[in-house]
């Protein structure tokens, strides 16, 4: 049986997100915008692209949802993106309507799928899915952290010459500056970081692995990332649909996993066929755990702003 994969936003993020399904062969494509005439005209242009590419997935473009009836996931990258100067949270209350829109018209349509947020910001958005979709908690996720690893895997790699597929790299918290990148328990084949690398090195990467998204929407001046962040979504909704399994830093809503309660924050995860199976708690040093616990924070006050506006 085809899978189906509805991704909402047919910008840069989404356009890119059934680009990468496409290539993959991975399910049949709805391209959902507001915008009439876009996910029409990218959807068609990319079903075009499958006769080059030997691929023989089904992609529609629509202004509405009823033919995102039935999917097994839906990615939610509708939105506004970042442009020079604002941070994530500036985006906060404008997609957190378009969020909601979105997410209710999902649910009526594919009560039983599950659901990846792409929308900035991230944790607080996931939260507004999980909240407005009513689903189980295994079946909303955010993606940030696929994609904050690849870029700290990305320029560790570059700087040690060595394979990107040789070093593993974790990422706890909230997807912003206040984000945990985890040296103590990142390798490049198992071998210690901070056996490669001197602290001043370790330093710069980890505060440019932080600040990644900026230091894109400051070359591209007019918007952010979506290389990378689509390429990261699809991952997540691979190891979902074939079942991989795959432990992937996705953002979940925690329920007392590592001292949080009732909040999205990035975690490892493993992915399968219901979503998230389990949530991975690694034990923390007493500052790893005060800097997850600072970027739970910066989590909570958005999240407390959207509570004060239902
Ligand atoms: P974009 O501006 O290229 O595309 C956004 C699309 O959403 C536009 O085509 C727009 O027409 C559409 N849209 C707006 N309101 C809508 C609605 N109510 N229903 C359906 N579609 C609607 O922006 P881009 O670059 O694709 O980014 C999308 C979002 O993803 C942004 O919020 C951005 O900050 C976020 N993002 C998050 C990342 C992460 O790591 N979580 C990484 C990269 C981007
Ligand atoms: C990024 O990290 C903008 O959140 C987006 O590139």
């Amino acid at each position: 049986m085809r899978k189906k994969i509805t991704v909402v936003g047919a910008g840069n993020v989404g356009a890119n997100c059934a680009m990468w399904i496409a290539a993959k062969e991975l399910a049949d494509v709805v391209l959902v915008d507001v915008v009439e005439g876009v996910p029409q005209g990218k959807g068609l242009d990319l079903l075009q692209a499958g006769p080059i590419n030997g691929s023989d997935i089904r992609i529609a473009g629509s202004n509405g949802y009823s033919e995102s009836k039935d999917s097994d996931v839906c990615i939610i990258t509708a939105g506004f993106p970042r442009k020079p100067g604002m941070s994530r949270d500036d985006l906060l209350i404008a997609n957190y309507e378009i969020v909601k829109a979105a997410t209710e018209q999902l649910v009526k349509e594919s009560p039983n799928a599950i659901l990846i947020v792409v929308s900035n910001p991230l944790d607080a958005m996931a939260q507004t899915a999980l909240m407005v979709s009513k689903f189980p908690k295994q079946r909303v996720i955010g993606m940030a952290g696929v994609l904050d690893t690849a870029r700290f895997r990305t320029f560790l790699a570059e700087e040690l010459q060595v394979s990107v597929e040789n070093v593993t790299a974790v990422v706890l918290g909230g997807h912003g500056d206040t984000m945990v990148p985890l040296v103590r328990l990142s390798s490049v084949s198992g071998i210690p970081l901070t056996e490669l690398l001197s602290k001043e090195r370790l330093d710069a990467i980890v505060d440019r692995t932080k600040n990644g998204g900026a230091e894109i929407v400051k070359h591209l001046k007019t918007g952010s990332a979506y290389y990378a962040p689509s390429a990261a979504a699809v991952e997540m909704a691979e190891s979902i649909l074939k079942d991989k399994k795959k432990v992937l830093p996705c953002a979940a809503y925690l329920e007392g996993e590592y001292g949080i309660k009732g909040l999205f924050v990035g975690v490892p995860a493993k992915l399968g066929a219901a979503g998230i199976e389990k949530i991975y708690e690694i034990q923390l040093s007493d500052d790893e755990k005060a800097a997850l616990h600072k970027s739970a924070a910066a989590v909570q006050e958005l999240v407390d702003v959207l509570k004060s506006k239902q």
